[in-house]
């Protein structure tokens, strides 16, 4: 697949005992691969990609979701504008792909995060070639560090709820989870499905109850088929059956994942993850965040702040072509929602654990 001499190839992460099998995103030095989540999980059909603007498509048609990958999507983006630029002017084409790639969706802070770290990387660069090296190896580190991100937090998770190795409690817990935080929106692993992957390898699990998450169906689509592949128990729930399953009193955790934590502890995540605070606080359940500090955003003091993306009306009118309701019936379809910190019991980030997370315990993680 990849032949030039000072390009790589990097799937991660199907290497070492811990990482999952599954993968969304293959970098071959002159190419980018992500798998099309919209074909999930009926077909795994793979995409190449050779430059920013179809990669800056592909985030905003949802090809590729989930703040990590998103952010990591973009970064290969930038690597791609470099591999493939014209020579002439190659500065405002990397930079004109810079700009394209950050309006591909509005709410995920990954995404800007990505492109401000390239674009740090580019401006220090006085050469083409130069520039086409580092801009890629700055992309497969930031891939390589969610990665690690993600099995540091898992740890950091178990800890944080009393279940480390040195805890010696060994009673499998249930669990709740929303939208799709696995190996799919990530470098690999996943975040809150990450923690959920850990409790298993550890024995620790007895199951998980995933929200199929409406309109997109990431829950049913994409968390479901990850579990069943590795063999985690998983059962598939409406989303409005989560307020019966944790009146039901199995539930001791729900845990997800974030687009963007401000300064004060507020959570953007997928629509849906707000009421699930509510529930889980109503009937005393544990709410864990868990997302990498390339998801926290100090410049924002609160929630409010957050730009939350609202996306066709279709997506919640029809499914596949398929009629859901009347044509042209109006549609309110904001795709995330924002939880106060009050409601969120622990924040777990690969640098460290927020309890009952505010503006003190934020800045003291985050400066
Ligand atoms: O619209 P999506 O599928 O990109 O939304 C994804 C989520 O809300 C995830 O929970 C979040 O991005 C964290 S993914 C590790």
């Amino acid at each position: 697949m990849n032949n030039s001499k000072e390009s790589r190839s990097l799937h991660t992460p199907s290497s070492g005992p811990r990482a999952s099998g599954t993968v969304a995103i293959r970098w071959h030095g002159t190419s980018l691969e992500l798998l099309d989540q919209r074909l999930l999980p009926a077909q795994e059909h793979w995409i190449t990609l050779e430059g920013a603007s179809s990669v800056a498509q592909c985030i905003q048609d949802m090809v590729v979701r989930g703040a990590p990958a998103i952010g990591i999507s973009a970064a290969y983006g930038v690597a791609l504008a470099a591999r493939h630029a014209g020579g002439g002017d190659w500065q405002t084409e990397i930079k004109q792909a810079i700009r394209e790639l950050s309006v591909s969706r509005p709410t995920a802070v990954n995404l800007f995060w990505a492109l401000q770290r390239m674009e740090r990387v580019f401006d220090d660069c006085g050469a083409l070639s130069d520039a086409q090296i580092r801009l890629e190896d700055e992309a497969v580190t930031i891939h390589q560090e969610d990665l690690a991100a993600n099995l540091a937090m898992a740890d950091h998770a178990l800890e944080a709820m009393g279940l480390s190795a040195e805890s010696g409690c060994d009673t499998p817990i249930s669990v709740l989870t929303h939208c799709n935080t696995g190996a799919l929106a990530t470098g690999g692993y996943g975040t809150a499905l990450g923690v959920i992957r850990r409790l298993h390898e550890r024995k620790l699990l007895k199951q998980v109850y995933a929200d199929e998450t409406r309109p997109w169906l990431q829950g049913s689509r994409l968390t479901a088929w990850e579990l069943v592949r590795d063999g985690i128990p998983v059962t598939l729930n409406a989303d409005g059956a989560a307020a019966a399953i944790l009146a039901a009193g199995e539930v001791r955790w729900v845990i997800v994942g974030a687009d963007r934590i401000t300064a004060n502890g507020d959570v953007a995540n997928k629509i849906g993850t707000y009421s699930l605070a509510v529930l889980a606080r109503y009937h005393k359940v544990g709410f864990m965040v868990v997302a990498p500090s390339s998801t926290v955003d100090m410049s924002l003091q609160s929630g409010a702040d957050i730009p939350i993306e609202e996306r066709e009306g279709t997506e919640v009118r029809e499914i596949r072509g398929i009629p859901l309701a009347p044509e042209g019936v109006t549609v309110f379809n904001p795709v995330f929602d924002v939880t106060p910190a009050s409601l969120i019991d622990l924040i777990v980030t690969e640098k460290g654990v927020v309890q009952n997370p505010g503006i003190t315990g934020m800045h003291a993680l985050f400066g």
